[in-house]
C-alpha cells in the first residue's frame, strides 16, 4: 500500500484552476519528484498536502489519515514536514534556535509548566536541543549552531530549513525547490543530502527545476502541466515521453 494517496484533488482560485483533478500514489521510501513549468501548480500541491490550502475537491490519504481534514500542525505531528520555495528563516535567531522551532510540535509541556520552569520543562528543552543538534549534524551544520542566522550564506539558509524540517523526525519530507539559487557545488551537495535523507528512511517529495538533479536522485517523476498530470514514471520514462518533450520545448 502507498504511503500517500492523492485522489481527485482540485484547487480553484476564483476562475483559475491551479490543480485540476489529480490522482497519484507515493510509495514509502521513494524520492518522488514533481516537475512542470512555472505556474503548473507544484507549490499549490504542497500547500494542499500540508493543509495551508483547503482543496476544492478530493482526498489526500497519508498512512490511513485524510490530511484534508487536519490542521497544518496536526499534519506535522503525523510526520509530514516541509521546506518553502521562499525561505522561512528567523534571521534574528541563531541557527540552533531556528531548528529548535521545528521540534516544538513534538514537545509536550504546557504553558504553566513552562512559566514556572519546572524540571519537566528543563528536561524537555534539553531533549529539543538534542534533536535540533542531531538534525544540524545530519545536514553538516553542527559547527554553525550558535551563529546568528543572518550571517549564513544563502546556500546554508536553504540547508537550515531542511534541518528544521528534519528535526521533527518526519516520515515524509516535502521540499519546494531546494536547489533554487544554489551554485554548482552547492547543488551537488544538495543532491547528496537528499539521498542521505532518503537513505535514513524518510520518504521525499521533491519539487525542483534543476533537471539534472531531479533525474539523478528521483525514483519516480510526475510532470504537472496546468494543474494536470501530464506524465508519470521513472526518470528515464518521463524524459522519453513525447508529451513531456512537447510541453517543455513548446515553452
Ligand atoms: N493564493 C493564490 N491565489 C490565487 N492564485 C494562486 C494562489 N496560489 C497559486 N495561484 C495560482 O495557481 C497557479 C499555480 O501556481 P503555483 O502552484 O505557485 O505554481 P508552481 O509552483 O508550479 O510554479 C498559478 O496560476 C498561480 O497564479
Ligand atoms: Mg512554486
Amino acid at each position: 500500500m502507498a504511503l500517500l494517496s492523492v485522489r481527485g484533488l482540485e484547487k480553484h482560485f476564483g476562475g483559475v484552476t491551479a490543480i485540476a483533478g489529480l490522482d497519484f500514489d507515493v510509495e514509502q521510501g521513494a524520492i518522488f519528484s514533481i516537475i512542470g513549468p512555472n505556474g503548473a501548480g507544484k507549490t499549490t500541491l504542497f500547500n494542499l498536502l500540508t493543509s495551508i490550502y483547503t482543496p476544492s475537491a478530493g482526498t489526500v490519504i497519508f498512512d490511513g489519515h485524510d490530511l484534508t481534514r487536519l490542521k497544518p500542525f496536526q499534519i506535522a505531528a503525523l510526520g509530514v514536514t516541509r521546506t518553502f520555495q521562499n525561505l522561512q528563516v528567523f534571521l534574528n535567531m541563531t541557527v540552533l534556535e531556528n531548528v529548535m522551532v521545528g521540534c516544538h510540535l513534538r514537545s509536550r509541556c504546557g504553558m504553566i509548566e513552562a512559566a514556572f520552569r519546572l524540571p519537566s520543562v528543563i528536561r524537555e528543552e534539553k531533549k529539543v536541543r538534542g534533536m535540533a543538534l542531531e538534525a544540524l549534524e545530519f545536514c553538516g551544520m553542527a559547527d554553525m549552531a550558535e551563529r546568528a542566522a543572518d550571517t549564513l550564506p544563502y546556500g546554508m539558509l536553504k540547508k537550515l530549513e531542511i534541518a528544521r524540517a528534519l528535526a521533527a523526525r518526519p516520515r515524509m519530507l516535502l521540499m519546494d525547490e531546494p536547489a533554487a539559487g544554489l551554485n554548482d557545488t552547492e547543488t551537488v551537495n544538495m543532491s547528496s543530502l537528499i539521498r542521505e535523507i532518503s537513505a535514513s528512511g524518510v520518504t521525499v517529495l521533491l519539487v525542483e527545476h534543476n533537471m539534472g538533479l531531479v533525474m539523478k536522485v528521483s525514483h519516480r517523476v510526475l510532470v504537472l502541466n496546468y494543474g494536470e498530470l501530464l506524465s508519470q514514471g521513472t526518470p528515464q520514462e518521463v524524459q522519453c515521453d513525447p508529451k513531456v518533450i512537447t510541453a517543455y520545448l513548446g515553452q
